[in-house]
């Protein structure tokens, strides 16, 4: 059976991840969509939280499962004995860090290869990030968000403006 693995912040699940998770999804018997930490940026939804999201956004796909994992990518790659690590490329942008993560996780873990899949081009401008300033300021989110989630997000938006005032 050929598992692969799509790690990610998922901060929230956007379509423009669920594309990548669809054509993964196609291309392997199962596919592990993990949420990771990335220590660079700050959380709007727990994992936990994220990792619902998920199961609400990808239940039609009957070979997806969703995780969490803390620790290292490497090493949870092992342990769920996948060799295949997916990302989407959006831009070129995007090319430097990815590389050098799946050049440090290939030294982690030998056996470890990392596929790069394209982003449709109707996502490419589409991140996390972006999502949350559009819902910061009240836009439409059923263009880049899973239907499935559009609701929490601007729950948890107004919950977060809230609490500032
Ligand atoms: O969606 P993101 O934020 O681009 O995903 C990045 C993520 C979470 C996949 C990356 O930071 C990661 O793999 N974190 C786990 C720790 C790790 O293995 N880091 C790679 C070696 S530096």
């Amino acid at each position: 059976m050929k598992t692969a693995i799509y790690p990610g912040s998922f901060d929230p699940v956007t379509l423009g991840h669920l594309n990548i998770i669809k054509r993964a999804a196609a291309c392997f018997d199962r596919l592990i969509v993990c949420v990771m930490i990335n220590s660079k940026k700050q959380g709007m939804f727990t994992p936990e939280e994220r990792v619902e999201l998920l199961k609400k956004a990808t239940a039609r796909f009957p070979n997806v499962e969703v995780d969490y994992s803390e620790g290292l990518l490497a090493a949870y790659a092992k342990r769920r004995r996948a060799h295949v690590v997916v990302k989407g490329l959006r831009a070129v942008s995007d090319f430097e860090q990815e590389v050098q993560m799946a050049v440090i996780n290939r030294k982690l873990n030998p056996g470890l290869e990392t596929m790069f899949l394209a982003s449709s081009e109707k996502y490419t401008y589409l991140s996390s990030t972006i999502v949350k300033e559009m819902a910061r300021y009240g836009a439409d989110l059923g263009e880049f968000l899973p239907r499935e989630i559009v609701d929490d997000v601007n729950r948890r938006m107004q919950e977060l403006q809230e609490r500032k005032d």
